[in-house]
């Protein structure tokens, strides 16, 4: 499908101060917050837009040489959070044990997710090409902090992309996710931190600096970084904006440029002596001026460009197309579904259709069959069972993480918990 059953509910009246005044320096899984500002998607589904450039994977599988074969594992690792560009609803917290199944025939993977354990919430997802060309693998664990004027998610938990011709395995983990002025003023998205990606056969590891915003807006949204060997030379640079494209180039190139710039052009003083009188005092975090598009130094080669949105995106949550399709249900698909599926879910459907009555009201009648569930299992002193992961070390970096242990797809749902 190309939009979604019912436009976007407009949030503009609601006032969540109320509600977080009380928390601040909470965890936000802790808060409940009016469905207002929710998407229409479940967290396991969010995690699944990973997959929206996964042709970035093919790619790599398909390149001789282990740096080629770099350049597009980091084009992936940047694109997988190029859709949260501009995406400032919260999606729904997955119940225990919703899964969430994607088979897309035509970019050549299957995935699998579920949500692992409640308190702290686990998600945990596997997926593979359907070439038997690569496994893409890992637990996430966003962690949600409110500061007062906004939210930061660090989603701990490592990501594993193994490359079966060439049986390698690369790891890293994402960038922080700060959504501002959640409070009053406009709503805006930062990535920040240094995502780190090895390469544990030939010991090659990409260095990506997402950039904070910084105090003039001339950072937003760039993501800078390199290449090196196991020695630490360098071998690439990579240069961007995640919402945006990104590019590569040959260190000697690069610097041969940078020192031209830098005879060319006087040194730029303003930087340190721009007087504050103009800086921002208000109590929002004001939204940085749209910077210009990135720079593209000559003879660089281009690694990722994103996808246009759909012109509807505004009033679809600003969902990108790959994400507008996540959650239909097309007829017959019930049948087929495991049924804890996501898009089995009462409160996510009526909310996608517009009912945001029934979905709350659908909201907290999961959330309440969920604690009694729980309740049950304390008095009966039994352990939740997980159906599709168990818990294990990660094969590369020995860190605990969440294993498939296989059989999704055989389709045998008997016993499978009744959650919604
Ligand atoms: C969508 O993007 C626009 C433009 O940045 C922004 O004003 C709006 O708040 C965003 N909507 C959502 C639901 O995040």
């Amino acid at each position: 499908r190309t939009s979604l059953p019912a436009p976007m509910f407009t949030r503009s009246d609601f006032s969540v101060w109320g509600i977080l005044k009380k928390c601040i320096g909470l965890e936000l899984s802790k808060i409940t917050m009016p469905i207002v500002f929710n998407e229409p998607l479940s967290f396991l589904q969010r995690i699944t837009e990973y997959m929206e450039h996964i042709y970035l994977v093919h790619r790599a599988s398909r390149q001789p040489q282990a740096l080629e074969r770099m350049q597009c594992v980091a084009a992936f690792a940047v694109s997988a959070v190029a859709s949260q560009w501009e995406r400032t609803g919260k999606p729904f917290n997955p119940l225990l044990g919703e899964t969430y199944e994607l088979i897309r025939e035509d970019l050549g993977f299957r995935f699998i997710s579920e949500q692992v354990s409640h308190h702290p919430p686990v998600s945990a997802f596997y997926s593979e090409g359907l070439c038997q060309d690569f496994l893409f693998h890992g637990s996430i664990y966003p962690k949600l902090k409110f500061w007062g004027k906004s939210v930061e998610a660090e989603p701990r938990g490592t990501i594993t992309l193994e490359l079966l011709r060439h049986n390698e395995a690369y790891t890293w983990t994402n960038p922080t996710c700060c959504v501002h002025n959640v409070i009053i003023g406009k709503l805006w998205i930062e990535q920040y931190g240094t995502v780190e990606i090895l390469n544990h056969r030939t010991g090659d590891k990409c260095v990506l600096h997402f950039r904070p915003c910084g105090l003039f807006g001339k950072e937003l949204h760039k993501v800078e970084g390199h290449i090196q060997d196991k020695n630490k030379k360098k071998l690439f640079i990579i240069y961007g904006k995640w919402t945006e494209c990104l590019w590569g180039i040959d260190p000697a190139a690069y610097e041969s440029f940078r020192k031209q710039e830098r005879r060319g052009e006087p040194p730029r003083k303003a930087q340190s002596g721009i007087s504050m009188e103009n800086a921002d005092t208000e109590v929002v975090d004001a939204v940085p001026e749209v910077q210009d598009t990135v720079q593209v130094i000559p003879g660089s080669r281009l690694l990722w460009r994103i996808n246009t949105r759909p012109p509807n995106s505004a009033q679809m949550y600003n969902f990108t197309s790959f994400t507008v399709s996540l959650n239909e249900l097309q007829t017959g698909m019930e049948k087929i579904l495991a049924p804890t599926d996501c898009r089995l879910r009462p409160d996510i459907r009526s909310m996608e259709n517009g009912n945001m009555d029934l979905a709350s009201q659908e909201k907290e009648r999961l959330e309440e069959k969920q604690r009694e569930a729980r309740k049950e299992r304390a008095k009966e002193d039994t352990e939740w069972q997980t159906r599709w992961f168990r818990q294990g070390r990660n094969p590369h970096t020995g860190t605990p993480d969440w294993l498939y242990s296989g059989g999704y797809f055989e389709r045998d749902f008997s016993g499978c918990p009744d959650i919604y």
